[in-house]
């Protein structure tokens, strides 16, 4: 796995390295809620921070890269943005910090299948029931196009299945981008997941 010193090696040697566009999966699921507390892991330069900030969401940035980091807190300033920032490794902040959120984003995080699993297992002990969860990633199928030289850090739909069974599935779907968020044909995965609220019997 990548740690900050490596991510903060890549961020300087691009001015930005992503699109500024927000995903289009997480822009379409925010559009059915009510705003309310979002989580954005591995946030990076912020594109989908900004745009839930300037929603009405309360967003609170998780990041390990300085560089990315104060990419995202210019960012915030230049649009009249605000949001917090935490500097964190998002596996410590999910062990010690039990956020009270509504949404969390999960946004091309590729990382080794136990590292992901132990992310899944995490977020989902983490959320309060009713919450949700907006994953996107590169699909498996695009590798060699987009994403990591890597098949197994690439995302299947069956890698939801076992690690979140508390949740509904609201979407699952495989989805070509476009050529404005740099992918071109290669698909990306989305799922949208919300905990089950218990039903309570008398
Ligand atoms: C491919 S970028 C995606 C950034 C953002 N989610 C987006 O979609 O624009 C992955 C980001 O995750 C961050 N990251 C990777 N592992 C992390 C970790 N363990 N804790 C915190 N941030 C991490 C990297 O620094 C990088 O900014």
């Amino acid at each position: 796995m990548m740690n900050a010193d490596a991510w903060n090696k890549r961020y300087q040697e691009k001015e930005s390295l992503w699109v500024a566009a927000p995903d289009r999966g997480l822009v379409e699921l925010a559009e059915r809620l009510t705003p309310g507390v979002a989580l954005d892991l591995g946030a990076g330069e912020g594109r989908n921070s900004l745009y839930l900030a300037s929603h009405g969401w309360k967003v609170t940035a998780v990041e390990f890269s300085s560089v990315a980091i104060e990419r995202l807190q210019r960012l915030a300033t230049q649009q009249g943005v605000n949001l917090d920032t935490v500097q964190s490794d998002i596996f410590t902040y999910l062990r010690t910090t039990l956020p009270a959120v509504d949404l969390v984003v999960v946004a091309y995080l590729h990382f080794p299948p136990e590292d992901r699993n132990e992310l899944y297992r995490l977020l989902s002990d983490a959320v309060m029931p009713g919450t949700h969860l907006c994953l996107i990633g590169h699909h498996v199928e695009s590798f060699g196009h987009v994403g990591p030289p890597d098949p197994a850090r690439l995302w299947s739909e069956s890698d939801f299945a076992t690690s979140f069974q508390d949740f509904d599935t609201l979407l699952l779907e495989k989805r070509i981008e476009g050529t404005d968020h740099g992918h071109g044909d290669a698909p990306v995965l989305i799922a949208w997941l919300r905990k089950k609220v218990p039903t309570t019997t008398q």
